[in-house]
C-alpha cells in the first residue's frame, strides 16, 4: 500500500486537475447535500475551517449557517503545539491572513468556542475511506482535536477522494460520515 505521503502527493495532483467551472458545480452539489444532512440541520453551532483556494469552498457554508441562525466557529492553529482553538466567527472582518494564506480568527476580535459547544465539526482532509479514516494535510491538528471532541463529525469530499481503504496509524481518528458530490457515506 502507498504511504500517506504518496497518497497526499497523488491526490494534490488530482485536485489541481478539476477545472474552475467543474469545481463550482461539484462544490455546490456537496453543499446542497450537506444542507439536507440531519446533523447539519439540527446543529446550533458548526465548526469548520475557512477553506483555502483549491479546497471545497466553505465560505458559502458559513454564510448559509449564519442565515439559518447557526453559530459558526473556526479554528486558530498553534503551529508549535499543533493544537487548535476554535473561535466564534460572526463577521468576515474577524478573520486575518496568517501563514500560507490561511485565514484564521483574530483572537482580539472573537470569543473562544470550547469543543463541547460545537454540535457538528466539518473535518478537512485529502483522502477518506469507507470506515471514515482520513488522510489530512499531515499536521495532526485534527487527530489531536478529535481526541477531546465527542460530538458529531462529517467530512466534505469530491467523490474521487473516497477510496476503500487508507493506511492508518494508532492516533488517527475517523469521522462519522463523508458527504460527496454523489453520495452520503454513513460510517457509524
Ligand atoms: N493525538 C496525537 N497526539 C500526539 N501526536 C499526534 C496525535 N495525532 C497525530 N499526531 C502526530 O501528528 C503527525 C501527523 O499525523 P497524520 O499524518 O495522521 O496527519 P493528518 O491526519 O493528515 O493531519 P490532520 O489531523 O491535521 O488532518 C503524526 O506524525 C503524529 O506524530
Ligand atoms: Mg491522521
Amino acid at each position: 500500500m502507498q504511504s500517506k505521503h504518496e497518497w497526499r502527493t497523488n491526490m494534490k495532483v488530482k485536485l489541481k486537475e478539476i477545472s474552475a467551472d467543474e469545481k463550482i458545480l461539484l462544490d455546490e452539489q456537496i453543499r446542497e447535500r450537506l444542507y439536507t444532512y440531519e446533523p447539519f440541520k439540527k446543529a446550533e453551532t458548526i465548526g469548520l475551517t475557512v477553506a483555502m483556494k483549491g479546497e471545497i469552498n466553505t465560505k458559502k457554508i458559513i454564510e448559509k449557517a449564519w442565515t439559518n441562525g447557526k453559530r459558526v466557529a473556526v479554528p486558530k492553529c498553534n503551529p508549535k503545539t499543533k493544537q487548535m482553538t476554535f473561535h466564534y466567527l460572526t463577521e468576515w472582518d474577524q478573520l486575518e491572513s496568517v501563514y500560507f494564506g490561511l485565514e484564521e480568527p483574530r483572537p482580539d476580535k472573537t470569543v473562544v468556542c470550547p469543543p463541547e459547544e460545537i454540535n457538528l465539526l466539518l473535518v478537512p482532509g485529502l483522502i477518506f475511506d469507507l470506515n471514515g479514516f482520513r488522510i489530512g494535510f499531515g499536521g495532526g491538528f485534527y487527530d489531536r482535536y478529535l481526541q477531546h471532541y465527542s460530538n458529531s463529525t462529517v467530512s466534505l469530499a469530491y467523490q474521487f477522494q473516497v477510496v476503500e481503504k487508507v493506511p492508518t496509524e494508532s492516533f488517527d481518528e475517523p469521522v462519522e460520515a463523508i458527504i460527496t458530490n454523489e453520495q452520503l457515506v454513513n460510517v457509524k
